[in-house]
């Protein structure tokens, strides 16, 4: 079955999506399945630009034959050799032997670890800024180390005007047959998953990411083509707004993100009755957590979009509550900045969890503790709920 799409009249997307894999890169959830986007461009000399990952390689190999007919495919450019866009460039290189992957030195490198037994004569190697001709079409490529790994470019075709942009501006989620942002419900449907995209898989590397924006906001772009989600051609610039809001750690609203870890449901209770009294104090869009319940990846996400970050845990073999401690490292590990955080502790007979949670906030720039930190033994007492209500109101005074 042939499932490729004409974008433009030289330009097609031959990837494909899945939605049987639970685990993005085996840890990120993947409800909604994943697309994994190539794209061939049809020029004196036939060309794909990155792969897919191995589910969908049939799929992939199936729309290029499609597409090329008779024809030959002379180049890959690889923006990116993370597996999950290059699982299928051995079986390219069988079926075209006389294909050219056009890499960096660093993906030349990732490549041949990959794939040890790949010829040099099958590269070309680029550098940043370099032009490079397929007859009619041309593309010039500029890098983008650590958005996601850091051999990743992007290429950009002034022909077409299309931005060709690797990991940058996707999402998790497959494609349901519309292929561009403006063809779908992408508010409802994508939008946060196009923060938790962003947050767990480029988050860590906002300075990167903005370098990449300053890179490229010179250029025509009338397209954007991610290897993941929905095809930008239309208001392109609400997701490079959004992406230079997260790349600078900003939130996109004065609003709490309430995260707790409760063994018995007692810290669970003093999270509640604080959403209950920021709720009253007019705080609006505050969300709340279990982080035994739900993946670090939708909480992290959450704490890109709000100004304020709750953290209330029990404290467990005289540390943290351990999906606390892993919520709590991912945070750090994602260089979470600017952002205030309070802090609730619960131990029965020895809490520990308030100094051990703000021992690695600390670590975090331009983030501070907002109000006093609370500590609960066992469960909330009259002074707790006074010391609750307190601090729902300094975070509400400082949002309001
Ligand atoms: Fe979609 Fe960094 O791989």
């Amino acid at each position: 079955m042939n499932t490729s799409v004409k974008i433009l009249d030289d330009l097609y997307l031959v990837g494909a999506s899945d939605r049987r894999l639970e685990l993005f890169e085996n840890v990120y959830p993947i409800p909604n399945g994943m697309s994994y986007n190539s794209y061939l461009v049809l020029d004196d000399k036939n060309t794909i630009i990155d792969g897919v990952d191995s589910a969908v390689t049939s799929r992939f190999i199936e729309n290029i034959k499609s597409v090329l007919g008779n024809k030959t495919l002379d180049y890959a450019i690889i923006n990116h050799i993370e597996p999950d866009h290059c699982a299928g460039l051995l079986d390219l290189l069988m079926l075209y032997p006389e294909i050219k992957f056009i890499v960096n030195d660093k993906t030349k490198k990732l490549f041949k670890q990959f794939y040890p037994n790949v010829n040099d004569s099958s590269f070309i190697n680029v550098k940043e800024k370099d032009t490079f001709s397929t007859g009619k079409h041309q593309f010039t490529f500029y890098f983008a180390p650590m958005v996601h790994w850091p051999e990743v470019m992007t290429t950009y075709c002034n022909s077409m005007k299309v931005l060709f942009s690797a990991d940058a501006f996707g999402t998790f989620g497959a494609l349901d047959g519309n292929i561009y942002h403006d063809e779908i419900a992408y508010k409802e449907r994508y939008f946060s998953e196009a923060r938790r995209y962003y947050s767990n898989i480029v988050g860590k590397y906002g300075f990167q990411t903005m370098s990449l924006i300053n890179k490229v906001s010179n250029l025509d772009i009338e397209y954007i083509c991610s290897l993941h989600g929905p095809i930008w051609r239309k208001d392109i610039n609400t997701i490079i707004d959004l992406y230079k809001k997260w790349a600078a750690y900003t939130p996109e609203e004065n609003s709490v993100c309430i995260a707790y870890g409760s063994i018995y449901g007692n810290t669970q209770e003093a999270a509640d009755f604080l959403a209950q009294q920021l709720s009253i104090n007019g705080v609006k869009h505050i969300s709340v957590f279990d982080c035994s319940k739900t993946h670090f990846s939708f909480i992290l996400s959450e704490i890109f979009r709000c100004s304020n970050v709750i953290l209330l845990s029990s404290t467990y073999n005289n540390g943290l509550f351990p999906m606390m401690e892993q919520l709590v490292d991912e945070i750090v590990s994602h260089n979470v900045s600017n952002r205030k955080f309070s802090i609730v502790e619960n131990g029965s007979w020895a809490p520990q969890s308030a100094k051990l949670i703000k021992s690695k906030i600390d670590t975090l720039k331009n983030s501070s503790i907002l109000g006093q930190v609370i500590t609960i033994h066992s469960s909330a007492d009259k002074i707790n709920y006074n010391e609750l209500i307190e601090l729902a109101n300094n975070i509400s005074e400082s949002l309001l």
